[in-house]
């Protein structure tokens, strides 16, 4: 039984207030299932490995003496090298790895470090709904203020399959959420959950806004080599943008690796120093021979033919897996960008006298459906409310994210149990 603590020693606020979060919720609903074992296409997480070139490079890094002590608080100068490298075609430009990169315990660690960077208590930071959940306690954490910005899904996703691109940014809201007081806005291309990939644009009149009213731009690109339509970066813009920009990424996203936590942020040195320095604190420096690791990736990816392969790989998945949507008569987001596809399941009738337990049955429909799809069909997805505050929760409950980072075998297994959901589909 779990302990009362004292009054005096009860827990910062920060963390006590937390709900139960949906992972436990999926996973909880998932270990109680009667079909075993679930089918998870809940987390995105990969389902295999990444490219031997990876692999091997880590496990050579092992042997090496320099490769399992701390590295510089800023990265290792190899994979710095190989960020500016392979990031220079890309940017139109050499970063410089000194001043304008610096390394992060994975992207999430990253982004804290750019919170606890600029953030102070009352400073307001905009993003975008939905949203991936870590920058909310990331940015509370730092005393900062959200203002949240709908993307709304077209309005009849319910009854047709339609483009990522149609989740419609609301300019006229984003400039009534700026003030005074706005410092940052955190936006995410190729977007989770909705796979979106802002257009050109759209990230300039974004970027405009923020040149207009001095707001730094947190661009959140972790989703950065899988993008099935053009994909621009907001820093590449104009100078004007960029010197407002720090754009993240993330080798766990970009080699299969999400366990490794080895991330990155680049930007102009006035804003990078100070993540630095707020990175330095919170865990000093990241692991070293993954770093070593995934420098030897992004200096081979190229001539191996990886960035190419990763696109293609992803795009069959995603048409692979959509199949069955098409085949149900469930309409679905077709993602420009990233793993994640949003199904309208707005269809799918649910029994009236389901036995939801209590913490399901009181939340939105999306997470009784998702404990409806575990327990019925034995797959797991996430409830997309989860990535919304509770006033606009309603635009997401018929949907469902599905994570198709999984092996053909564990899809086509994932399909022959979505079939299973014809019986409760409306015509
Ligand atoms: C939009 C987005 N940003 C950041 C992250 C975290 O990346 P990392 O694993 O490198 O911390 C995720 C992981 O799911 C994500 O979806």
């Amino acid at each position: 039984m779990a302990a009362q603590l004292p009054a005096k020693l009860k827990p910062a606020a920060r963390v006590a207030g937390q709900r139960q979060d949906v992972w436990s919720i999926v996973n909880e609903a998932a270990a109680a299932s009667p079909v075993q074992p679930i089918v998870n296409m809940g987390q995105g997480f990969f389902g295999y490995n990444p490219p031997g070139f990876i692999i091997n490079a880590a496990k050579s890094a092992l042997d090496r003496v320099d490769c399992n002590q701390y590295s510089p608080t800023k990265g290792r100068p190899r994979l710095k090298k190989a960020i500016s490298d392979a990031y220079a075609p890309l940017w139109g430009r050499k970063l410089d790895p000194d001043t304008e990169i610096t390394i992060t315990t994975g992207a999430n660690e990253g982004m804290l470090s750019a919170f606890m960077a600029f953030i102070e208590p009352g400073d307001e930071v905009i993003i975008f709904e939905p949203f991936f959940d870590q920058y909310i306690s990331n940015i509370e954490m730092a005393g900062g203020k959200i203002v949240y910005v709908p993307l709304s899904p077209p309005k009849d996703g319910a009854s047709r399959t339609s483009s990522s691109a149609e989740w419609a940014v609301d300019f006229a809201q984003l400039e009534k959420a700026i003030t005074p007081k706005t410092k940052m806005i955190v936006i995410n291309t190729p977007h989770n959950p909705v796979g979106k990939v802002f257009s050109k644009e759209e990230l300039q009149r974004i970027g405009d806004l923020c040149v207009k009213n001095e707001i730094i731009i947190l661009s959140d690109e972790v989703y950065d080599r899988l993008y099935y339509v053009p994909f621009t970066r907001i820093a590449t813009l104009s100078p004007e943008i960029e010197n407002l920009t720090l754009t993240v990424g993330s080798a766990g996203k970009n080699f299969y690796a999400t366990g490794w936590r080895v991330g990155w942020l680049m930007g102009p040195p006035h804003l990078i120093q100070y993540v630095s320095a707020a990175h330095t604190r919170i865990c000093y420096s990241s692991v070293s021979p993954l770093q070593e690791a995934c420098a030897v990736g992004f200096e081979q990816a190229e001539s191996e033919g990886f960035w190419d392969e990763t696109v293609q790989d992803m795009k069959a998945k995603i048409a692979r897996f959509n199949a069955i949507w098409d085949e149900l008569g469930l309409p679905y987001t077709d993602p420009e960008g990233g793993y994640f596809v949003m199904v309208n399941m707005a269809k799918v009738k649910l029994p009236a006298d389901y036995p939801f337990p209590p913490h399901v049955a009181s939340r939105p429909r999306d997470f009784q459906l998702a404990w409806f799809l575990i327990h019925e069909v034995g797959v797991a997805a996430i409830p997309p409310t989860e990535f919304y505050t509770d006033p606009n929760a309603w635009i997401a409950e018929d949907y469902m994210r599905f994570a198709v980072c999984k092996e053909d075998e564990v899809l086509e297994t994932a399909k022959e149990r979505l079939r299973g959901l014809k019986k409760y589909i409306e015509a």
